[in-house]
């Protein structure tokens, strides 16, 4: 056990980590003996799309994006990732490279679990292997939906879109008059696919319809149901 770290704490958060839901107590002290804590100041980069890849990260703290650079030099933003996610896993199935890049938004905490350790957790307890499959699965579940409504939906769609997943997620800080996004339009516009100037003309458009409100690097979401009916296009 790393110096420091406070087994039955390490236990009760690995608990509620998706990788380990209903896992059996075995499971979760043997990951808590081998997990060692991380932190990352604001601005750091945890990998690099491309760089070897040994440990997954289990987040305790903060907020991590995921970003690839697509063929034409722009920034993707695959997703934004808070406790109790965890992400890094796929590096360490099969190809042993970064699918994507790892940025701390802001401080982070996260325990590193490191591939044999992995292995053994996933050869060893069904349940932790069945979790990764299910994280997997909503994964792909999500892109598939996502690929759907960037083919086929117009700027407002694909902005309401992005702002419903986040809002869905608990990126937002819930306030008493709306969810509020505290990102700036071309973090919103890495998120839709988009550029800048469209997502300023969509939020625009949104904030028309009453389901929204912008200031410079926040959106507030008023009305989850009505950005729903303008990404179904029923307003
Ligand atoms: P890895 O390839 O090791 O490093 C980047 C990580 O980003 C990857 O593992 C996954 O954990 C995560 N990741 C990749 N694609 C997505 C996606 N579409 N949505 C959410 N997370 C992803």
């Amino acid at each position: 056990m790393h110096e420091g770290v406070d087994a039955p704490d390490t236990i009760a958060f690995l608990a509620g980590v998706p990788l380990f839901q209903g896992a059996p107590q075995r499971a979760l002290e043997v990951a808590a003996g081998v997990v060692r804590p991380r932190s990352f100041d604001e601005g750091a980069v945890l990998f690099r799309e491309g760089d070897t890849g040994d440990a997954l990260y289990l987040l305790a703290g903060g907020l991590v994006k995921l970003s690839k650079v697509d063929l034409g030099g722009h920034e993707k933003t695959l997703a934004l990732l808070q406790p109790p996610e965890f992400f890094g896993e796929m590096a360490l199935l099969g190809q042993a490279t970064r699918s994507a890049t790892a940025l701390a938004l802001s401080k982070v905490s996260a325990y590193m679990l490191f591939r044999d350790d992995f292995q053994r957790l996933l050869t060893t307890y069904p349940t932790v292997n069945l979790n990764l499959t299910t994280t997997l699965a909503n994964r792909l579940r999500g892109m598939d939906d996502e690929a759907q409504v960037l083919s086929y939906k117009d700027a407002p769609g694909r902005v309401a879109y992005v702002l419903l997943r986040l809002y869905r997620s608990g990126v937002v800080s819930l306030e008493a008059n709306g969810a509020l996004v505290r990102l700036t339009h071309q973090d919103l516009a890495n998120l839709a696919g988009t550029s800048r100037e469209t997502v300023t003309r969509a939020l625009k458009a949104l904030e028309e319809e009453g389901v929204i409100m912008t200031r410079p690097k926040e959106v507030r979401i008023i009305d989850p149901d009505g950005l729903e009916e303008v990404l179904h296009g029923i307003r």
